[in-house]
């Protein structure tokens, strides 16, 4: 770390990147006054600024109200009708764009020549296999507002199926293919869903991912699923349940493409996308049809400068369309503007660690959009890849899921974007819909590691306990203090959850949203993220309960309390670290035993809850740190987690022996 760290001591906040000239001409907002009585007039005038910007998208009907806002409950575009799949795709067709290409897919491996493997879908060729398997889904029995479970690899086939329940208002919950059967049996029957929509596998470097197996094993464990839709993708030998499990090719035969869009109620449910919280179960958040269809347009145009229409312009998100990135930034945000958008199938590294900057050279991506994580991999790897392609062809680039440390965003920015392109490090979330505090390539002077100022529409402070905004470079607690359309609606069945997670932190009546993350305002007026407030890990860019971590682990068996926190992590943000008071004796550190008993660990929570959900270090102890009311300080195993020097107040510890036990438990 020393060396980064010296790095990042010669990278002062008073370096500064204007928006470069180019942008100044072209760009949907070309200047800092534009962009100023822009989000004053969002702010000060929401009737008639959404009034213009939701008329950029398709309605059936138009809406009679723009908002009805009683804390903690917004309806956007009240009356309105329309359609997400119909706004994302037939739109296109009916408006003379049928050729344009929508979704540019690409295959992890390659073909028999050593080739690429690339497919490429127009809006026309979506329209129909959406129709197609939107029928599929009604032959099925599936009706608008039942919920739909997809839980697949990155292929086209999963737009497809997430589009078509849009198109007939089915609710779907897209479940990311890295979880494991726990996760889905969990998300179905919170959901009540008894359709998953899989395949066979997926291409994960080089291996297949057994998705299916994991279907029939979450399966096995609810009465609730009746019909399994399986694509077959990798040709893996797959158990069959006859009656329950369909060929995706079967039920597509079928079936004809005639599907009209239904026409959806403004507020109608789109989708819920399970998120983990501080305590318990994950979260089902709920996104609605009219608000999140216009939020999800304009941030897409604004952040990434899309230009509909423009031939040059090839968008690509490494995301998987399982997360939010996924659902904004691949499919509802992105086909709107009529922009082809990448999906890529794979891992970053396969076949070797150049695959990303070859695809950016062959498909000669304008607009790219990563994580920080992600980031600091490809530093990992050396500048020697990207060094190898030509990535003129790149005009904007995109960060999402944690700070980036200063460090990544100058490699990011000289390495990947050659020093000329703009960098939008863009803070928001599962339940924000999109963007809340990004740059924007035409406006914005961006400075290494601050996500800068708020989108347009949105009404964002750092305030203290009692609500008042804080001073300059002040820490504080991050608010929004007014509705947008992209926000959420509630979590699935739990009206409390949703109050007492987002609203109850000031008086409901102030309608103060609060994401739980810690911020401060600069000088310059740009917001700097300063990490989760609450007993959330943000891992590679996802978020994880400690919780969820220590419940996983203490059902496995051995242990018997395990206390879960999160420290710095090069590659990661951060990793997790487990303290852990086994039932039996407690292993000497260093010892086999010890060894034994942390792989045993490290691979029930990967089976359980996903790879991302393992712990990095686990220590075993005796007793943990524990206030004399028996909260565990948590503060205290963050820094021994972190091999700091104590900062914590160890005052309230009940026995303070175990400090020093703890330091040397590794
Ligand atoms: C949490 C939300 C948004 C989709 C991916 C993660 C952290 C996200 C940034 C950023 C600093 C960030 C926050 C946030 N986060 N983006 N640019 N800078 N922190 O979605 O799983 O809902 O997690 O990720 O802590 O609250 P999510």
């Amino acid at each position: 770390m020393s060396e980064s760290s010296n790095i990042e001591s010669t990278l002062s906040e008073d370096r500064h990147f204007p928006p470069p000239a180019e942008f100044a001409q072209q760009a949907h907002l070309k200047s800092v006054d534009g962009y100023k009585a822009l989000h004053k007039r969002s702010i000060e005038d929401p009737e008639g600024f959404w009034t213009e910007e939701a008329s950029n998208q398709y309605w059936f009907k138009p809406w009679d109200k723009v908002l009805e806002w009683n804390a903690p409950d917004a309806k956007w575009f009240v009356g309105g009708k329309a359609n997400l799949c119909y706004n994302a795709v037939d739109r296109q067709v009916s408006e003379g764009h049928g050729d344009a290409t929508a979704i540019i897919w690409e295959a992890e491996p390659m073909d028999e020549r050593g080739e690429p493997i690339v497919t490429k879908l127009t809006y026309h060729d979506l329209m129909v296999e959406t129709a197609k398997f939107a029928n599929a889904l009604k032959a099925k029995g599936v009706k608008q507002g039942d919920v739909v479970t997809i839980y697949m690899g990155m292929v086209p086939e999963l737009a497809i199926a997430t589009l078509a329940c849009a198109r007939i208002g089915a609710v779907h919950s897209v479940i990311f293919g890295g979880f494991s059967s726990q996760a889905i049996k969990d998300r179905v029957e919170d959901g009540d869903s008894k359709i998953i929509i899989t395949c066979d596998g997926s291409y994960r470097r080089g291996k297949v991912v057994p998705l299916k197996d994991n279907v029939d094993e979450a399966a096995a464990q609810t009465d609730l699923v009746d019909t399994v839709i399986v694509y077959q993708r990798c040709n893996n030998d797959i158990a069959w349940t006859e009656g329950r499990d369909v060929w995706w090719r079967d039920a597509m035969n079928a079936v004809d493409d005639h599907c009209p869009c239904e026409e959806m109620d403004s507020e109608d449910l789109a989708f819920i996308l399970y998120t983990s919280g501080s305590t318990g179960k994950p979260k089902g958040i709920m996104h609605t049809t009219g608000g999140y269809m216009v939020w999800a347009a304009m941030t897409s145009r604004l952040t990434f400068d899309l230009h509909a229409g423009d031939e040059s312009e090839v968008y690509w998100c490494t995301a998987d369309i399982g997360w939010i990135t996924g659902h904004t930034y691949i499919l509802y945000g992105i086909l709107p503007n009529r922009v082809p958008t990448i999906m890529y199938e794979g891992a970053p590294n396969h076949p070797a660690p150049d695959r990303l900057w070859d695809m950016v050279e062959r498909h000669k991506v304008t607009k790219f959009y990563t994580a920080p994580t992600a980031i600091r991999a490809f530093m990992k790897w050396g500048d020697e890849h990207p060094r190898k392609h030509n990535l003129s062809s790149l005009k904007v680039l995109g960060t999402v899921g944690e700070p980036i440390n200063p460090e990544a965003w100058m490699w990011y920015h000289n390495e990947i974007g050659g020093g000329n392109c703009p960098i939008a490090d863009t803070w928001w979330q599962t339940e924000t819909g999109g963007h809340m505090l990004t740059p924007l390539p035409g406006v914005t002077t961006t400075t290494p590691g601050s996500c800068c100022q708020p989108m347009i529409g949105v009404d964002a402070a750092v305030v203290n306990s009692e609500g008042e905004e804080v001073g300059t470079n002040e820490g504080g607690i991050l608010v929004i203090r007014k509705p947008w359309p992209g926000m959420l609606r509630g979590i699935y069945g739990d009206r409390d959850r949703y109050i007492d997670t987002y609203w109850s932190k000031f008086p409901i009546e102030k309608g103060y949203y609060v994401p739980a993350d810690g911020a401060r305002v600069d000088e310059n007026g740009n917001f700097w993220i300063m990490g989760r407030i609450d007993d959330v890990i943000v891992v590679a860019g996802h978020n994880i309960g400690t919780m969820e971590v220590e419940s996983t682990l203490v059902a496995e068996g051995t242990i018997a309390e395990a206390a879960v926190v999160g420290y710095p992590h090069d590659v990661k943000g951060n990793g997790i670290a487990a303290f852990c008071i086994p039932k039996g004796d407690t292993p000497a550190p260093g010892s086999d035993e010890a060894a034994a008993l942390k792989k045993q660990l490290t691979a029930y929570c990967a089976k359980e809850m996903g790879a991302i959900c393992k712990p990095d270090q686990i220590r075993f102890t005796q007793a943990l740190p524990k206030t004399r009311s028996g909260k565990i300080m948590r503060r205290l195993l963050r820094d021994i987690a972190a091999g700091k020097e104590i900062t914590s107040d160890v005052s309230t510890l009940e026995d303070k022996s175990i400090v020093e036990k703890l330091q040397a438990s590794e």
